[in-house]
């Protein structure tokens, strides 16, 4: 879309940030809530004239990314770079246009966050302190509370992370875990000491309760942080110890940025970025007094970081603090949190198979306010809405009235029949556009639709297609299809930040060069217009079925990476966030995809006697099995330590794959897998009636 022309008020200079996606988890339908949000505000301002320039970036380092990465067996770049093309597609499946993409691994950031951190230490606002923490002692790294598991102090509940209880809700500290293991190595942690470089945000609080009591934020936050000042600011950590993917700290060799120091600077390494490339003045932007704007776009769950810490960081580096942070709540589908178990913690990828995003763009805005409240995405609400909305209503203008002016020549009357009709819809774009500028989506869209409502009931009374039968009234009927298709120009202009695929199909058909917001004010009069295509087809439900089966086979195919990770590795571990991705889904697997008999026939399932178990030297998780089928014996490393002591499998009978191509653990070679299974509670082993023969084929 173009950016120039004319705007109603004098141009302004925007800057506008999406959060940075973490670079180790696809992009899914509660992440768009919020790029489709600001691509949308941002459509609005350069439709408006203004010069407004949207970057983001991945959020590329921290613990999760560099445990990831070497769990794939690849470096921390290859998974980066592999990510960023992945999100960088999704975006664009969903038109979600940045004016820059980039990564907070690059120079630039390196750069910035350098000169921001030596300009906060020598300001006086960086203070060390030494820290105990857990260390693992295998791995060499210190451990994050969440990289700690071991056993509920308070219920006893086996496997909770070193924070918190998922089963009682209690909170503690990972040295006061009962067993504690590392969930790195699986080796016990112990505790060490380490110095830590602190950012003293109490030094900001004047600053901060001033800053945050003015319009930059949301009611609904301002008072959030009112509580949190009450309860006490306090130094922030900004230091990791190696080995950490990072930047390492300018003078302290060994200590790296925290993630969250340097991933709001990437705001400013994207924006650098695009300077470069079109000749901007990044200063400009960035200085103490700047007149531009700037914006961040948020989910509720970053709050601290970007009303508190970035603010203060900003302000203790004399440089210039964000005009608004606009914080948005989180998408539930069908009135609950997204759920990999049921098929709705879809990704945007498997979305775009099955449906047009412009659907789920349309959805979100018509729901969308300026608050924090969450957003429910009711699957049937949003195939009736698009269907009602956008095909019935909107579409349906242009492909009632395209037809009759194509008959009569394809040109438009040269005078409008119902100037004061035309005219309202021109003037009901200040509105529209108030509420755009305010965030509120919804209501702009119920404005947009009441307006389609109007252009409609017009038609309908008219009913060119009734007067068409009619001798001699061919003027009048091209007079009132021209009216249909100016109205229907007007709703386009106001829909394009929305739905911007469907508009630029609408723009082509009406022949015009622009549909930016000035533009609508020019009545289309002897205008040509091109053939009718459909701009929109109906959402099928069908589809929104399959895509929630689809979202199912994701996990199930997830779950088996992840194993096979496992086994590759020699044994159990898993690498929750730091904060990042999502916590596997505690609920039971669903049914995995069909197969045929003759797959089943494939694998040669054997009844197995366990003659020996042992533990194994180092594997926390792991017992080595020693099992007769009959014909041969084989040696097998079982995940199973947990729930059974050697002496008590010894003898016992069980099912064993005995077509498993063999695996080089870190232990040995294991040959076969034995059946079992597992759940939140433990693992038990499958075991046949007694009477079956070790070595005879199961089926
Ligand atoms: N990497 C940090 C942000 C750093 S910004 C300097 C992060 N990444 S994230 O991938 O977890 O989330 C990115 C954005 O998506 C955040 O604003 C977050 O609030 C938003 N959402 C993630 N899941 C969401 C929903 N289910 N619903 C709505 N927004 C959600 O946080
Ligand atoms: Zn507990």
């Amino acid at each position: 879309m173009s950016t120039s022309t004319t705007s109603d008020n004098a141009t302004r200079q925007i800057l506008v940030t999406s959060a940075l996606p973490y670079a180790n988890g696809s992009i899914h339908l509660g992440h768009l809530l919020e790029y489709i949000q600001t691509d949308i505000w941002v459509r609005f301002q350069k439709s408006r004239g203004h010069e407004c320039h949207y970057v983001c970036a991945d959020d590329a380092h921290g613990t999760a990314i560099m445990l990831r990465a070497e769990q794939e067996g690849i470096t921390s770049q290859q998974l980066i770079d592999r990510v960023n093309a992945e999100h960088q597609a999704d975006f664009a499946r969903f038109g979600v246009a940045f004016d820059n993409y980039y990564s907070t691994h690059s120079e630039e950031n390196r750069v910035h966050s350098e000169a921001i951190y030596r300009a906060l230490r020598d300001g006086g606002f960086i203070a060390t302190r030494d820290v105990e923490q857990m260390y693992d002692p295998e791995r060499g790294m210190f451990l994050a509370d969440r990289f700690v598991k071991g056993t509920c102090p308070k219920c006893h509940t086996d496997d909770q992370y070193g924070d918190n209880c998922e089963a009682c809700g209690a909170t503690y500290t990972p040295a006061e875990l009962l067993n504690p293991v590392s969930a790195v190595s699986g080796a016990t942690p112990v505790v060490k000491s380490s110095t830590h470089y602190f950012f003293e945000l109490p030094k900001f609080e004047p600053f901060l309760k001033e800053w945050t009591r003015s319009e930059r934020l949301q009611p609904q936050i301002s008072n959030k942080l009112q509580e949190w000042f009450e309860a006490g600011l306090n130094d922030w950590d900004i230091s990791r110890d190696a080995p950490y993917f990072g930047f390492e700290i300018p003078d302290a060799p060994g200590k790296y940025f925290y993630v969250w120091v340097d991933a709001p600077i990437g705001y400013m390494a994207s924006f650098q970025q695009l300077c470069e490339r079109e000749g901007l003045d990044f200063d400009h932007y960035w200085k103490r007094d700047s007149d531009a704007e700037l914006y961040h776009f948020i989910g509720k769950d970053i709050v601290y970081f970007h009303a508190l810490f970035w603010p203060a960081m900003l302000e203790g580096a004399n440089l210039r603090t964000p005009t608004g942070v606009n914080c948005h709540g989180f998408v539930t589908v069908n009135g609950a949190k997204m759920s990999k178990s049921r098929g709705t913690f879809i990704k945007a990828e498997t979305y775009e198979q099955f449906l047009n995003p412009e659907y789920l763009r349309y959805y979100f805005a018509a729901k969308l306010t300026a608050g924090v409240d969450d957003l429910d995405l009711n699957l049937e609400d949003f195939a009736a809405r698009v269907n009602s909305d956008l095909v019935g209503k909107v579409v349906n203008i242009a492909s009632r009235c395209a037809g009759f002016v194509k008959k009569s020549g394809g040109r438009l009357s040269a005078t409008c029949a119902e100037p004061e009709l035309v005219q309202r819809f021109i003037d009901e774009g200040e509105a529209i556009a108030a509420d755009f500028e305010a965030r509120e989506f919804a209501r702009a869209v119920r404005r947009i639709m009441a307006l389609a409502d109007d252009a409609n009931g017009y038609i309908a009374e008219k009913a060119p297609w009734a007067l068409a039968k009619e001798e001699g009234r061919e003027q009048e009927v091209l007079d009132i299809c021209s009216v249909g298709i100016n109205l229907f120009r007007q709703l386009v202009v106001y829909l394009a930040p929305i739905v911007p695929t469907l508009a630029e199909g609408a723009r082509s058909f009406l022949g015009l060069e622009t549909l930016n917001w000035a533009s609508r004010t020019t009545v289309l009069l002897d205008h040509p217009i091109e053939k009718f295509k459909p701009l929109m087809t109906r959402v099928e439900s069908d589809k929104i079925d399959q895509m929630i089966e689809a979202s199912k086979e994701d996990l199930a195919v997830e779950k088996k990476l992840k194993d096979d990770a496992k086994a590759a590795q020699g044994e159990a571990t898993s690498t929750p966030g730091e904060g990042a991705g999502e916590t596997p889904a505690a609920d039971l697997e669903p049914i995995a995809p069909e197969i045929t008999i003759d797959d089943f026939a494939k694998v040669d399932l054997r009844i197995a006697r366990i003659t020996q178990a042992e533990y194994v030297e180092g594997a926390k998780k792991l017992l080595k099995l020693t099992l007769d089928i009959g014909s041969e014996t084989r040696t097998v490393f079982s995940g199973i330590r947990a729930q059974y002591a050697p002496e008590a499998l010894t003898g016992r009978l069980t099912v064993m794959i005995a077509n498993l191509a063999p695996r080089k653990m870190r232990f040995g070679l294991s040959e076969g897998m034995v059946l079992a299974a597992g759940d939140n509670d433990g693992i038990y082993l499958l075991a046949p009636d007694s009477g079956a023969k070790p070595g005879s084929r199961v089926s």
